[in-house]
Formats: structure tokens, sequence, C-alpha cells
């Protein structure tokens, strides 16, 4: 396993408010980012946003203002929801900075130089909303308009334009996926592409002359380049591209690019050809996660449905909210959100399951053992049963998160909370005060331990509240790292007197 690791979001469209849509990809990249760091790696976690094109011009044209000055506010407020959500970024990039215009045009330099484009004339169906051109057999026609799959109309557009060789890429893009299996993830999702990629891929249009906000084509400034030529970009102008080719060679190839399904075309098809065309490192993995709808509706701006993250932080807390998205849908699966099931995961797996459990240990602690931790002295096959379970953690969790299957990570987790529960109910060590209190400290270290790891594999889903909780159980800052479990804390450790991790809520009426 290399030492350090690059993960990266979409960025996204600064036509539009961010919504739980795009709080959910970075919130997942986030957990990988924050679980790659527990095992020791050095990481290095992009987000961003895409400024250029014809929707975010159109945008801006429609805000009645100058593009320039309509990027920085909205690309503010995905900077402000990267704090509110406790995403752990190392870098927030922006497709309007010069760093990013250079990596752009160097790159196109490159593909230029070795053959990879032409000039042409695009004539052709092409939808804004989507930034993307699409076959005539692609599209259904309604009320006189043409739609694209995706549900955005699209329009005829006949210009001058570059071309990139992407036909010719048709084969080694196969035998490339064909060498990779998870270079695309979920398997069926590669099933796709690599149907897609089978059917024929003809030379892509990279730049337009019919607008003017984007990269300028380096040699021929009445072009500007495609947006999705320029936003793919940004992940090697993060990474170091092209000035500084010591960061470069240390973060690239990154090892995931966490994306929506709608995207994953331009990401396990367009990108790698782009890389391979100009000679550089392919990503090592592209996960392409499910599509949210809210309360059985599609999030749309006519609709006005979309659900500002920040709002439901401000009512549920920000753990229950990360908690919520991660573990109600299976990572890669479609997904409703409704306030009804998050109130119930809160309630009953984060307040009744892994609250009450954390809290009747430390409070017994508190109460019978004088706030002090008891020795570790395992003794009957159930008390082993916990502790096996919870040494067994941090591996299961780990492989599930390898393989982006979030839900599962959470999912083996509070199976072991569940068990422990059942454990505490059984053992009652509240009873055992005065019939056999040397039993009853046996079960609190067992407790404690078991907690110890719970905590600590869920740092990365909830860092605030498993922070409270390690500090709880007396584990010092420092010692949070999985490589720590394997040392247990001082018998004779005061604890601080505990308090409640989570608050329920009331059932929506
Ligand atoms: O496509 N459910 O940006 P974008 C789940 N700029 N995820 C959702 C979602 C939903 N309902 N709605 C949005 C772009 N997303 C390009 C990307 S990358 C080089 C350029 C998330 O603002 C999901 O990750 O339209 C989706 O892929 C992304 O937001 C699209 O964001
Ligand atoms: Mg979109």
């Amino acid at each position: 396993m290399t030492s350090t690791s690059y993960i990266t979001t979409p960025i996204y469209y600064v036509n539009d408010k961010p919504h739980i849509g795009h709080a959910y990809s970075t919130l997942a990249a986030d957990v990988l980012a924050r679980w790659r760091r527990l095992e020791g790696k050095e990481v290095f976690f992009l987000t961003g946003t895409d400024e250029h094109g014809q929707k975010v011009q159109k945008a801006a044209a429609d805000a009645g203002m100058d593009p320039q000055a309509f990027t920085d506010q909205v690309s503010g407020t995905f900077r402000a929801l990267s704090q509110d959500m406790g995403y752990s970024i190392t870098d927030f990039i922006r497709t309007t900075e010069p760093r990013h215009k250079r990596a752009c045009q160097v790159l196109w330099e490159k593909l230029a130089a070795n053959g990879e484009i032409y000039l042409g004339h695009y004539e052709g169906w092409y939808a804004v909303r989507d930034e993307a051109f699409y076959g005539p057999d692609e599209l259904t026609e309604r009320d006189g308009v043409k739609y694209a799959p995706s549900g955005a109309p699209v329009e005829w557009v006949r210009e001058p334009s570059y071309f990139f060789r992407l036909s010719a890429w048709q084969d080694r893009l196969l035998a490339y996926y064909e060498a990779n299996p998870d270079f695309i993830l979920p398997a069926s999702r590669r099933n796709e592409v690599i149907a897609f990629v089978k059917s024929g891929l003809g030379d892509l249009s990279i730049s337009r002359t019919s607008f003017t906000w984007g990269v300028k084509v380096p040699g021929d400034e009445a072009h500007v380049m495609y947006v999705w030529l320029d936003a793919l970009t940004n992940y090697i102008t993060a990474a170091g591209y092209p000035d500084d080719p010591e960061a470069f060679a240390k973060w690239w190839p990154a090892e995931l690019h966490i994306v929506g399904k709608d995207i994953l075309r331009f990401h396990a098809i367009y990108w790698p050809a782009f890389l391979m065309a100009a000679g550089l490192p392919v990503p090592k993995r592209v996960f392409a996660h499910g599509w949210w709808t809210v309360e059985g509706q599609k999030i749309s701006k006519s609709l006005g449905n979309a659900i500002d993250p920040r709002g439901l932080v401000e009512e549920f807390g920000l753990d229950p909210v990360r908690y919520f998205l991660l573990r109600e849908v299976p990572f890669g699966q479609d997904g409703d959100f409704s306030r009804a099931a998050l109130v119930n995961r809160l309630n009953g797996e984060l307040a009744n399951a892994l609250g009450n459990l954390a809290n009747r240990t430390l409070s017994l602690i508190q109460r019978n053992c004088g706030g002090i931790l008891p020795a570790i002295a395992v003794t009957t096959a159930a008390d082993s049963a916990i502790v096996e379970f919870a040494a067994s953690l941090p591996t299961e969790v780990g492989d599930h998160i390898n393989v982006q299957a979030f839900h599962l990570a959470l999912e083996a987790v509070f199976q072991a909370v569940r068990d422990a529960n059942a454990y505490i109910t059984v053992q009652a060590p509240w009873a055992l005060k005065k019939t056999d209190p040397e039993r009853m400290a046996v079960v609190l270290r067992v407790l404690h331990d078991a907690l110890r790891v719970y905590a600590t594999v869920l740092q990365p889903f909830m860092p605030d509240t498993m922070a409270k909780l390690l500090a709880q159980l007396g584990v010092p800052e420092e010692a949070r790292g999985l490589d720590h479990l394997a040392t247990p804390l001082p018998a004779g450790l005061p604890l601080p007197v505990p308090e409640p991790l989570f608050k329920k809520v009331e059932a929506a009426a």
C-alpha cells in the first residue's frame, strides 16, 4: 500500500446553490479521506467549482451579473458548505483560477503536439444543461422540443470546432477496462460504460466559438475549450500539473474520483482517453454513486424542493445528517431522502443503540467504579465474543471502505453495537454492584474497550461526536488512529463524567 492518497469530488457548476446531492458526493469522499488518515496515510482531498461554459454564462446573465462576479459569489457558497459539513478538504479549486487555465492550455498543447487534435466543424445537438453533445438516436421529442436522455432540452449547434481523436482510443480504453476491473465501480455501471464504448466512439468536439466564457484555446483565441475538457483537467491542476512535477509525482494518479452516475461517461471515457493521449497516468478508480430524490420526487429547480444541507444540520446536528446519508442507501444505488427516515435512524441507531450503550457503560463506571477504568479480565465466552467482534471491526470496516461500501461499513459497526447492547442487557452490570463487583468490572471493561473500537472506526463518519465519545472514554487525542487500538488503555485511568452524545427528536407529525 502506498503512503499517500489523492481523493476528489466532482467540481460543481456554479449555476445553482448546493443541495444534498452535492453534499453527498463530497461527504463520501470526506469519509474515505478521513479513513485513509486514520490508517496513517498522507491525504490530498480536493473539491471545488466548475465555473466556465454556456450554462454558467447563462446563469450569470439571468442574475444580471458579470460572470466572474457571479461565479465568485456562488463558488463562495460551495466553499462555505465544506466548512458547514465538516469536510476535511486540503484544497478547493476554481476553474477560473490562473493555475487552472494554465494547466488546461498546457494539456491542450500536449494533445495537439501528440497529433490528437484537429480543426473541423461541429454540427449536431447540444444540451446546455448537461454541457454535452448527443447523437440524434439518443433523443426523444415532446411538443416540438427534443430532449436528451437526462431530460435536458437540446439545441442545434453548428460552428467551427477543434476535435479530439476519441475514436482512435476505443480499443485502448476497452483494453484498459479489461486490465483494470476495479477502474469503474460499481460493476453494473462498469458494464454500461463498456457497452457504450463498444457501440463505437466518434471524435469529440472540444472547443466552441459561439460564446466566450471559457479557457481560450492556445493559438486560436476565437475558440474556448469545451467545458468538460476544462473541468476534468482540474484534477491534475490541483495535483501540481504542469509546474510542480514533484507534487504531481507524489499525488497523481488519484486513488479515486467520486462522481454521480450522471457524469460517469465523462470520467470513465473522455478523461482516461485525454490522459492516455497526453501520456499521463490514468486515475486508479472512478466510483459513480446513485441519485437522491426527496420525499419521492426528483430534486428540481422548478419544484423548488432542493434541500439545503445546512438547514438539516441546524435541525438535526451535523453528525446525524452525515450518518444518515451514508447509512440509508447502499452507496452506488439511488435513494430517497425523507425526514421520517432520518428521524428513525437518529432516534433508533444513534441515540438509542450507540448513545445509550455509551452512556450506560460510562455512567456505571462513574457511579460504581469511582470513575476509574477497570482492568482487563475477559473470562466468559460472552465476553470474548464482544472483544473478538470488536477486534475484527477495523479490518472489516476497512475492507468495505476500500470498495466504497460505506453502508456496509456502518452496518458492520452497528451489528457490533447491537450485540453489545444484547450483552449489557444479559450481563446487567447495574445489578452486579452488590452481588459480584468483580464481574461487574469485567463487563464494564469489555464494553469500554468495545466502545473505543466503535468510536475509533466511526470517526470518519461522525468526527465531532466520536471525538466527544473518545474523550469520554479517556482516549488521548493523539491515540485515536487505527494503530493505537493495539495498545490497551491502562487500568486505573480516571474517566470524565459522561454526557449524552445524541439528542433524540420528535418523530414528524
Ligand atoms: O456535473 N443525487 O456539476 P453539477 C446525488 N460540473 N448526487 C447529486 C444529485 C442528486 N440528486 N444532484 C447532484 C457537474 N449530485 C460538473 C462536474 S467534474 C470534473 C464536473 C452530485 O453541479 C453528483 O455528484 O451538475 C453529480 O455528479 C454532481 O453533483 C453534479 O454536479
Ligand atoms: Mg448537473
